[in-house]
């Protein structure tokens, strides 16, 4: 009886060896310690190959359907920078805006379930399969950059605000953060002025993809804005209602 036990747990473990070392992608999470990439690379096949495809140029069996096409991850152009990067690559936060909110207007979806880790790690994933390799754009630098512009319309697109919110009287479609088109009816230009100013003191309630992700909307306009431009964008945006 024992020595059938053990021939029988014998048996088993030799299946095991054997299964491990044919197919060591099934046992990857248990059994190695494995590398982020390799992990990135699982995301990616799990969730992302349809469209973007194997090696990520856009090709994946559903990209004949789409318009615009899946991103070219290999040589493609990026088109999204929520934090004003001078581009032509985002910097890791705006990839982790475009995966978890998706794109609006495209097949992208949104992936509100990944954990930040799996983001993180699919993220390095797909910047390793840039062609030449990946470039981090410069770290914005708060305070050195100015933002142009003098009227509500030029303040509003080139402080990026239209990247995050839709506001319909300026033809912006974000939907990050809370939809502007209405602003005015519900907070005052103190409120909204605080909003750019400092918008960690209050996280308004509801976002498009659901209750607001704190810690978002940048923190840097103080610097980057004068008060001129802040009163000008305040009250245009108070006087929608
Ligand atoms: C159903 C198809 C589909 C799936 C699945 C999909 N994407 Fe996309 N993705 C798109 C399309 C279409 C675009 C281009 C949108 C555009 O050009 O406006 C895109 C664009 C992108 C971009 C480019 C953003 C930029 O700034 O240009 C990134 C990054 C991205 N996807 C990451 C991912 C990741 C990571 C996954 C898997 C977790 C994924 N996508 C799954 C269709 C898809
Ligand atoms: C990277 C995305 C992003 C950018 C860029 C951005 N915002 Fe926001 N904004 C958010 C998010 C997310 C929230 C909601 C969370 C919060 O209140 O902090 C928000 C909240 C706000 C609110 C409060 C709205 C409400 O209903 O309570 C105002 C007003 C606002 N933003 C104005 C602006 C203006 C003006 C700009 C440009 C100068 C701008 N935002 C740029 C993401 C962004």
């Amino acid at each position: 009886m024992v020595t059938r036990i053990f021939s029988w747990l014998a048996g088993l473990t030799l299946v095991l060896v054997f299964m491990v070392i044919i197919s060591p992608d099934l046992f990857r999470g248990y059994v190695f310690s494995e590398d982020r990439r390799s992990s990135g690379r699982r995301v990616y096949e799990t969730y992302c190959i349809g469209c973007h495809g194997q090696t990520g140029l856009g090709d994946g069996e559903a990209s004949i359907f789409l318009n615009p096409k899946p991103r070219n991850f290999v040589n493609g152009q990026f088109k999204f920078f929520y934090f004003g990067e001078a581009g032509p690559l985002p910097s890791d936060d705006s990839l982790k805006i475009t995966i978890r909110n998706g794109i609006q207007g495209a097949a992208m979806p949104a992936f509100p379930l990944l954990t930040d880790q799996e983001i993180r790690d699919v993220t390095t994933y797909l910047k390793s399969l840039r062609e030449g390799g990946w470039v981090e754009p410069a770290p914005v630098q708060a305070a050195g950059v100015v933002i142009e512009g003098t009227t509500p319309s030029e303040i509003f697109a080139n402080a990026g605000c239209n990247a995050c919110h839709q506001l319909d009287q300026q033809g912006a479609v974000g939907g990050i953060g809370p939809n502007l088109t209405q602003v005015g009816s519900r907070l005052s230009v103190d409120q909204i002025k605080e909003s750019i100013i400092n918008p960690t003191a209050v996280t308004a309630a509801e976002c498009p993809g659901g209750p607001c992700p704190q810690g978002v909307m940048p923190q840097y306009f103080k610097d980057r804005l004068t008060p001129e431009q802040i009163d000008t964008l305040a009250n245009y945006l108070a006087e929608q209602k």
